[in-house]
């Protein structure tokens, strides 16, 4: 690259290192010319979507050639009815990540602060970085977020509070005792982002889900999306819960038609197959069981985790190990990104997918 432009960027994003996606099995196969290609490395659902969901996809395509509907009204009305909240607290997004980022860019810039915490998903550190923010990381407590002391990080400044709950890559969860604290604790004008892309995951029985707090407390923006349980990923399509108010800024910022007409038909109908989202949940369980068991058996130490994903300790291996597995055809995500370098975070697949990484790990190791 000549680097003729480099002087013209603006100047928060001279060092933002881009978002790194897990590696697509068509680059795999490309690079390495295997068939047998399994690929636990982006959270992605073995089950695929809901044969509802695809079924409303096929009618849509003779829409193909119209714009979307750019109010997304049906979706969003079934999302308000489902939640009990109303259709102007409902804001669909291109992904949630779209969502996560608009939120930043409407109410932080330069001068503000945002927190997240150290090991939390990698948007939020990115997003303060796009907006111009100064990024507040906050030390995790056993990998996980250590709420006391991110209210305590709170200054003046502070504009925005990231969590996700479950975290990725750690896979960890706060139960409501902590949350319940915690938000008590935020002044109402630092705005609260829960993140709960893994939502629908989580059997931790103190489980805080945030709708039951959203009425309560103004300043909460939750997060969440289509992508994981509900299989359509590919779509991109989220959704936002929030007060009136807040919805009505992030909606100024919001791109027109940012949610195609697929995504949201495919999302009404997902909604709708709540019995996909259940097979889905239980094929996560015991894919969990099985992995977890595997990975005892190979002495390995893991986060536990109550999303569909999973941290393993691989020590000084892990980048050896991860250029193992794909050698014998299994993607899985290094986070050395996030200041794990010792561990690689494993997707739960369906049983044969998680065969492979097994016996692909059997021989690496
Ligand atoms: C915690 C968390 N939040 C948000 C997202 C973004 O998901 P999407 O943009 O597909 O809705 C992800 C994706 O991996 C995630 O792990």
């Amino acid at each position: 690259m000549s680097g003729l432009f480099q002087q013209q960027i603006q100047p928060q994003i001279q060092s933002i290192k881009p978002y790194i996606p897990g590696k697509p099995v068509s680059e795999l196969q490309r690079e390495l010319g295997l068939s047998h290609i399994t690929k636990l490395a982006s959270n992605e659902n073995p089950l695929g979507a809901s044969e509802r969901a695809l079924a409303a996809l096929e009618i849509a395509l003779k829409d193909v050639g119209r714009y979307p509907d750019g109010n997304g009204y049906y979706l969003r009305s079934t999302l308000a009815v489902m939640n009990e909240v109303e259709l102007n607290q409902v804001m669909i997004g291109n992904g949630s990540n779209e969502l996560l980022e608009l939120i930043g860019r409407v109410f932080a810039g330069p001068g503000d602060e945002i927190i997240f915490s150290q090991y939390g998903f990698a948007v939020y550190p990115i997003t303060a970085q796009i907006v111009g923010a100064t990024p507040v990381e906050v030390a995790a407590k056993d990998y996980g977020h250590d709420l006391t002391a991110m209210a305590n990080a709170v200054t003046e400044r502070t504009k925005i509070i990231y969590l996700a709950n479950p975290n990725n890559p750690t896979g960890t969860c706060f139960g409501k005792e902590d949350w319940e604290a915690f938000i008590q604790s935020i002044p109402e004008r630092v705005i609260v982002v829960l993140d709960e892309a893994y939502l629908e995951y989580v059997d931790q029985a103190d489980y805080p889900n945030g709708l039951a707090y959203l009425n309560q407390y103004p300043n909460l923006v939750l997060s969440r999306t289509f992508s994981k349980a509900y299989g359509l990923a590919s779509l991109r399509v989220g959704y936002m819960l929030a007060s009136e108010e807040i919805i009505s800024y992030v909606n100024r910022l919001r791109a027109p038609f940012n949610v195609n007409h697929f995504a949201q038909v495919a999302a009404v109908a997902a909604l709708q197959d709540q019995q996909f989202v259940q097979q889905t949940v239980e094929l996560n369980r015991q894919g969990m069981k099985q992995l977890v068991k595997a990975l005892s058996e190979f002495n390995l130490t893991i986060i536990p985790s109550q999303g569909n994903f999973i941290c393993v300790n691989f020590g000084a291996r892990a980048a050896e190990i991860n250029q193992g597995l794909l050698q014998q055809g299994v993607i899985v995500r290094p986070v050395a990104n996030y200041g794990l370098v010792d561990f690689l975070r494993v997707s739960i697949g369906n049983q044969n997918e998680n065969q492979h990484f097994v016996d692909a790990l059997a021989k690496v190791l």
